[in-house]
């Protein structure tokens, strides 16, 4: 078997020529007389014609080819007779006559039509995950991947990063999500965490001495998951000594430079816009705002103050907010349309969706509850003109956010607002914590070693562990790289002083015994000389995914889980031998079939 050229290379200039080529049968179409088969290989297609009258035997043999059958043949390159070029594939022009054949590998009938494969249904495609990744589509996901890790980590080869691994049987991580454990053999009652991050590590390595380390590595993450997350997932993790905020955004807007530019051919401008997650709250309904379009969100406690409307009144008297935003031409709707909207929005868990429609005045059911110039007042701050729809949410932050911002991408998408592009932004200035209602205590916003701003370490520092309005005021150095509407990555100046350590635990209400147990060997190691550190992860799933355009993760991961974090083609996770179990001590209350 020879292979000169791969099958999308034969050009124009080839013809004349003889060359082998070898690849899959992906189409078949016999002609009586002449057999044209399209052969597929990663490259992409060639056409290749088999005819009687110049290797019978081949022409016989090609007879039985079915799809996928693996070949190989070499032959004449021909140009295409004129009117049958297709100039929609770059060897549209030209076609081998093939003078010898050989079957490499036959194929059994497929669970699926290849040519139909975005119609087979996602379970059956990813049970035969290895026919699904011979689609173009897949195969072009995947060499993008490739050529992304490949830019990313010569950037940060040339910025002097060591590439170094962190173990995968290792202890609880404080990323926050549930661990996947691993029993121990040797040692009973004992389990490993596979890491959520590497993040103790990598500032153990700092202490070590690294300076610049980076890593693309699996994550492992026992949470609910949607299109954008997956159980295992892989991330561009880095941390860098001698580094203050400015030295990371900066490292990684040069990256994403370099990154889009080689990979894409086009040029992200830098600095990225900053927003800090209180503006981006207010303006978007979200920490990960999609910056590609407006329809923002606008502020209307004080003018529903202004009015009568009982269910506004009552939100603002229950420490909630009135927010709205504007329907761009959303004014013809019908009113069953409407009731359609606000089934949505009750959907996404908002009590009801008010609205005024801008109509020859105001049209709306609360418009009687306003003055006319309060009405005016809201078109004005909305910018809605004339066929516009104002629409309001009134309720708890936490469901106004969440309402409004997912109405809005609903609507941004449904009225085509969303311009083609990328549009990146950080989001700086989180709050240090967030207050969990159900445990009456304060848990890390990003995770507790994350520094405070440098004004607000005297200020935690100083204060009393009690007061909450001090501690819900403080500020973290964490920042989030946001991109096109999704968070690509988070990361955070660490605290390298023991003392504010020390606070940040007792803040957290998390003894010493606990701290000692669950992250001792970091605390262990910041006692001897650790030097001001911080760092960053990005999620390369999500990247590539935006960056390929595709709509799940699961269509950049070579073989990834399901919802219900299956493995379709493996079977995992699956019951093991009783004996198994019982060398691991562990007992299963659920019954083995
Ligand atoms: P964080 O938890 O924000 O930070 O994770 C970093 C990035 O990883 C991606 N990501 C995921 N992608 C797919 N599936 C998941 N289940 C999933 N979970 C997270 C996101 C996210 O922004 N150790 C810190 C980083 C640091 O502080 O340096 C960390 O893990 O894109
Ligand atoms: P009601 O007073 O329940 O008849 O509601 C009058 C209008 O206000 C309807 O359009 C409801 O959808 C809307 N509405 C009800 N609750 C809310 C809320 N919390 N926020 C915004 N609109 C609401």
């Amino acid at each position: 078997m020879r292979r000169d050229k791969n099958c999308g290379e034969i050009r124009e200039t080839d013809i004349g020529s003889s060359i082998s080529i070898a690849g899959w049968v992906f189409r078949r179409r016999d002609h009586g007389g002449l057999i044209f088969i399209d052969l597929r290989d990663r490259s992409g297609l060639c056409q290749i014609v088999f005819s009687p009258d110049i290797a019978g035997d081949a022409h016989t043999k090609a007879h039985d080819l079915r799809a996928e059958y693996v070949i190989a043949v070499s032959g004449e390159i021909r140009k295409r007779p004129e009117g049958t070029e297709n100039p929609n594939i770059p060897t549209g022009m030209a076609e081998l006559y093939v003078n010898k054949l050989e079957v490499l590998n036959e194929a059994s009938p497929l669970p699926y039509n290849m040519e139909e494969a975005a119609d087979a249904g996602e379970a059956l495609r990813l049970k035969h995950r290895y026919l699904d990744l011979r689609r173009p589509e897949m195969q072009q996901n995947l060499i993008m991947r490739h050529r992304i890790s490949k830019v990313m980590r010569d950037y940060l080869d040339e910025k002097g990063f060591l590439e170094i691994e962190t173990p995968m049987l290792t202890k609880s991580t404080p990323e926050g999500a549930r661990d996947y454990l691993v029993p121990s053999r040797l040692n009973p009652g004992h389990f490993y965490a596979l890491p959520q991050s590497p993040q103790l590590f990598k500032q153990i390595l700092m202490v070590a001495g690294m300076e610049k380390y980076f890593q693309i590595v699996k994550c492992f993450r026992d949470e609910d998951l949607r299109a954008d997350r997956q159980p295992e997932f892989t991330q561009v993790d880095l941390e860098m000594s001698f580094v203050d905020r400015e030295n990371v955004l900066s490292l990684m807007e040069g990256m994403m430079k370099k990154l889009f530019k080689d990979v894409m051919n086009i040029d992200v401008e830098t600095p990225f816009q900053r927003l800090s997650f209180h503006e981006s709250m207010e303006r978007f309904g979200n920490d990960k705002p999609d910056l590609r379009f407006g329809l923002e969100l606008k502020d209307m406690a004080d003018l529903a103050l202004k009015g009568t409307f009982k269910v506004f009144l009552d939100a603002i008297n229950n420490r909630g907010m009135v927010k709205a935003i504007n329907g761009k031409g959303m004014a013809a709707l019908s009113r069953k349309e409407i009731d359609m909207l606000t089934a949505e929005a009750q959907s996404f868990g908002a009590k009801g969706l008010a609205w005024i429609k801008v109509k020859n005045g105001f049209e709306s059911p609360i418009a009687k509850f306003f003055p006319e110039d309060v009405l005016k007042k809201m078109a004005e701050r909305l910018e809605a003109k004339e066929g516009d729809l104002m629409m309001f949410v009134a309720d708890k932050p936490k469901v106004t956010y969440d309402v409004l911002s997912r109405m809005r991408l609903a609507l941004g998408e449904r009225l085509n607002l969303i311009k083609p592009g990328y549009k990146f932004a950080w989001i700086l200035d989180f709050p240090l914590l967030e207050w969990d209602e159900e445990e009456s205590r304060f848990q890390a916003m990003h995770h507790p070693f994350t520094s405070p701003m440098d004004d607000d370490i005297e200020k935690m520092l100083s204060g009393n562990i009690n007061d909450k309005d001090m501690l819900s005021s403080l500020k973290a150095k964490a920042y989030d790289i946001v991109l096109n509407g999704y968070e690509i990555g988070g990361g955070s100046i660490r605290i390298h002083r023991q003392d504010v350590q020390k606070k940040m635990f007792e803040v957290l209400d998390i003894s010493e015994e606990d701290a000692k147990m669950k992250f001792g060997f970091l605390l262990d190691a910041l006692q001897y000389g650790a030097p001001p550190h911080g760092g960053i992860a990005l999620g390369l799933d999500r990247l590539v995914m935006i960056m390929v355009g595709a709509t799940s993760i699961r269509d950049v991961i070579a073989f990834p889980k399901t919802q219900k974090a299956f493995c379709m083609m493996s079977g995992a996770p699956s019951t093991v031998e009783p004996k198994q179990l019982k060398e691991l001590h562990i007992k299963t209350d659920v019954p083995v079939e």
